[in-house]
């Protein structure tokens, strides 16, 4: 069975073709990084207007890699939150164009749920629930995940900004250039992670994160070398590639701990990395020591699994339709999560 699915929540417009809600025919991704990169962060507006223009071109590659026609697919599948409400109305209408057409059922799905999702496809073998971690742009949060039709349940999430956000403020600060991760990162590798002492907050007790105060902690080091605002000039490379890779650690050191404790306190021993920033190397390598210590199951899917994807989308649109999920075009784009 072959379902179509479309991702347009945030900076990628993405359509994919997924047979059996497991092997990918298709996965087209088309990043507007290069349109948001001068304002330093994605702008709603420039985002809809580049979905639009880029959304129909973005299906004819997917179709034409997957080898098939639209009305070879059984259903569609889209993103209807959460995410910038005008970009995700271009793939809602364009999922709703394309299934009233060829009659066919529409499922809408939820974008982090889809994050999350990308873990059973990585790994389908996998014994389930996982403790997984889901660190994006928008979104950093703990689920126990898992069961047919799938769910997730919230353990804890950030009290404030988004791990990823946090990287690309920090990438911001330093005049790394947008998207910051994968800059961050970039420089970091020339650095000492221990040269430049900044807080980890751990928030004992629950399951919830906070990266406000590493923020501004970062902020009060550059601006006391006489930096600011996209001023790293003022800093040598040296100590931005210092900056970096401590707070890059900091990260790191918070994010592996309060899984590690939120994986004891389930009972459970296989642990998933999902979202953006799981794209980060050093993240990744300390999750696979964690699993070594441990003897825990690690499920770490390819990068094009972890950042924005329809893959994704297409794979959990098939689970929900399966298991029997509303499929009728009623129903609407939201901004918000559902929890
Ligand atoms: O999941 P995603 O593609 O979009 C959202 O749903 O937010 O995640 C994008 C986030 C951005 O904040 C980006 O800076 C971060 O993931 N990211 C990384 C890396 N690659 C992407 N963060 C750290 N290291 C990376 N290598
Ligand atoms: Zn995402």
């Amino acid at each position: 069975m072959l379902a179509l699915g479309i991702e347009t929540s945030c900076d990628e417009t993405s359509v994919a073709v997924v047979e059996d809600g497991r092997h990918i025919r298709a996965n087209v991704v088309s990043s507007q990084a290069r349109l948001h990169e001068r304002f330093g962060g994605v702008v709603p507006e420039i985002a809809s207007r580049a979905h639009l223009s880029t959304i129909l071109p973005v299906l004819d590659a997917a179709l034409a890699e997957a080898r098939c026609r639209a009305a070879d697919c059984e259903i569609v599948a889209v993103t209807h939150r959460p995410g910038l409400i005008g970009a995700l109305l271009v793939g809602v209408t364009a999922a709703k164009a394309l299934a009233f057409v060829h009659g066919r059922p529409v499922v809408p799905v939820d974008h982090l749920q889809a994050h999350l999702y990308a873990l059973r496809m990585a790994a389908p073998e996998v014994e389930e629930p996982m403790v997984a971690l889901l660190v994006s742009g928008g979104h950093t949060a703990l689920y126990r995940f898992g069961g047919t039709p799938p769910t997730a349940r919230l353990l804890g999430r950030t009290l404030d900004d988004a791990a990823g956000e946090a990287f690309d403020k920090v990438a911001k600060l330093l005049g790394l250039g947008y998207p910051g991760g994968p800059a961050v990162q970039r420089v970091a590798a020339g650095g000492d992670p221990r040269a430049v002492a900044l807080p980890r907050a751990f928030l004992e007790g629950t399951h919830d994160f906070s990266f406000s105060g590493l923020k501004t902690a970062v902020l009060y080091h550059v601006r006391a070398r006489g930096g600011g605002p996209n001023g790293a000039a003022r800093l040598t490379a040296r100590e931005t590639a210092d900056v970096a890779a401590g707070f890059q650690q900091a990260v790191v050191d918070v994010l592996v701990r309060k899984t590690a404790r939120a994986a004891e306190a389930e009972g459970v021993r296989v642990v998933g990395l999902a979202g953006g920033v799981a794209a980060n190397g050093p993240l990744r390598e300390a999750f696979a020591r964690l699993a070594a210590e441990r003897g825990w199951t690690l499920v770490l899917p390819p990068f094009s699994l972890c950042t924005d994807n329809a893959a994704m989308v297409a794979g959990l649109g098939t689970a929900l339709y399966v298991a029997g999920a509303a499929r009728s075009l009623d129903f609407d784009a939201y901004d918000h999560a559902t929890e």
